[in-house]
């Protein structure tokens, strides 16, 4: 297979100088769980324990060379050291303050890094309240039309990346879930994108004017929610124009990661599905967003996807035509980021003998992202210098609504996400394609 100008193997350019990590939502649970975990690290007074980057290794040629390198030391990954936070919120709170706010990490992991987490402090933030009702902060530009803002954000990037002489940036929306959102005209082109900017469309989400300044500055955009925000032609386009890569959307965590390893054993078995009841408590600042039904519209869609898609009920409708799926979050603020998930899974067997499975996923939502988040930062990173532009696909692994080509339908089971996620790596480093295929080994037997 051939791409247009990419840089594979020795081509890939060294990841030299700083790394700017730029968030939207920077105060969130997420955004300072992240933050806080990479200096914990960097102080080695904690381990990366999730990140596929960080402990994960790649199992290279045939089975008998015992080949399995880390994936730090097979693909040029820019080192923790080199990554230097910033971004936006609509509250004014520092890093430590927000990271207590968001209470996910306890003080033995805080204090040690005071000084870091207060001295990263959120930049204005481009807001609609028309998009996220349930908050109210006052830390917001004010602009008198779409395109200011958009241009202010891509000043505010400018400035960061001088004062802290950065070589490169990556954008990453932790931000809050927007309304549910349909593509629309002005969603189509950038043409119309740009000319509906200029006159204040009611259709043109903040999320997107946060991707528009990373793709018109060059920087990789990476979307952690369910928000259509990059995930429209208009993006894409440009995204492809200016060989910037995009990805997305919503971090795969919590109910949807399990439901991603389950769902593909129950149909890799031939079992049948009646139905599917996911329900959740959670007591976060996300939790109190998705409270608002438009905002949780736009996660259902997300999450109920999933399930269509692994199990393929039009390739197997005697096991999945009519089964029922519901997903429910209900806010319960005394659980705070320690959200509780249930899951009851009515499958079939053998003569259609029905069975049940109960799961009760007691999580903590932010732990589980945190590590996405570098990986996905890092990754990124990587497929830019290799040059690869627009959807990144093969990072589907870490999404629950990966983005896809039109015409083309999205891969959600984790298995194939992740052999997906390291072929790609054994293709931009000149190794050979595993498929586990393994008839080899027998056939040049002697
Ligand atoms: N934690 C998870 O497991 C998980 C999984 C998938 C997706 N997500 C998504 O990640 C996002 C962040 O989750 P969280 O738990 O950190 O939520 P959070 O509410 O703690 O943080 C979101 C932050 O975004 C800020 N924000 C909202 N609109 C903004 C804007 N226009 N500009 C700048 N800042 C803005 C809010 O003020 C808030 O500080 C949510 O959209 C959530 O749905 C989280």
């Amino acid at each position: 297979m051939k791409q247009k100008n990419l840089k594979l193997k020795d081509q890939i350019a060294t990841p030299r100088g700083k790394v700017g990590v730029l968030i939207p939502g920077l105060g969130g649970a997420v955004s300072t769980t992240f933050m806080a975990g990479v200096e914990l690290v960097r102080k080695g007074l904690a381990e990366p324990i999730g990140s596929l980057t960080q402990l994960g290794t790649i199992r290279l040629g045939k089975r008998y060379e015992l080949r399995s390198p880390k994936i730090t030391e097979f693909v040029p990954l820019a080192s923790l050291d080199d990554l230097v936070f910033g971004g936006w919120d609509l509250y004014e709170a520092n890093g430590y303050e927000a990271a207590n706010y968001a209470r996910v990490l306890n003080r033995d992991h805080l204090e040690p890094i005071k000084e870091f987490l207060s001295g990263i402090r959120p930049m204005k933030a481009v807001f609609d309240g028309r998009f996220v009702r349930n908050l109210d902060g006052t830390h917001v530009k004010k602009s008198e039309n779409l395109r200011q803002q958009v241009d202010a954000l891509k000043e505010d990037i400018v400035r960061f990346r001088s004062d802290h002489g950065l070589d490169r940036c990556i954008m990453i929306w932790a931000g809050s879930t927007e309304v549910y959102l349909s593509p629309q005209d002005v969603h189509q082109s950038y043409s119309a994108l740009q000319e509906a900017v200029i006159r204040n469309d009611p259709n043109i989400a903040p999320s997107m004017l946060y991707a528009m300044a990373a793709i018109e500055s060059g920087i990789p955009f990476i979307n952690g929610a369910p928000n259509l925000t990059v995930d429209i032609p208009a993006l894409i386009e440009l995204a492809g124009e200016k060989s910037v890569p995009i990805a997305g959307k919503d971090f795969k965590t919590g109910q949807t990661l399990i439901k991603t390893i389950l769902a593909p054993g129950i149909k890799a078995r031939m079992l049948g599905l009646e139905g599917w009841y996911s329900t959740n408590i959670l007591g976060n600042r996300d939790g109190l967003v998705l409270d608002d039904k438009d905002s949780f519209r736009t996660k259902e869609e997300s999450k109920l996807a999933v399930l269509e898609y692994i199990l393929q009920p039009s390739l197997y409708p005697t096991l999945y035509k009519n089964y029922h799926h519901k997903v429910t979050i209900n806010y319960y603020p005394p659980r705070g980021d320690n959200k509780e998930s249930w899951d009851c899974i009515d499958i079939f067997g053998w003569l259609g003998y029905p069975m049940q499975m109960k799961v009760d996923f007691q999580c903590r939502d932010s732990i589980l992202a945190a590590p996405i988040i570098l990986d996905l930062v890092l990754f990124m990173d990587l497929a830019q210098r290799v040059g690869m532009g627009g959807i990144q696909e093969w990072l589907s692994f870490y999404f629950k609504s990966p983005m896809h080509k039109e015409n083309l339908y999205p891969e959600h089971d984790l298995f194939i996400q992740l052999m997906k996620l390291k072929n790609t790596l054994r293709y931009f480093m000149g190794e050979e394609q595993i498929t586990h295929f393994g008839l080899d080994y027998y056939m040049n037997s002697e």
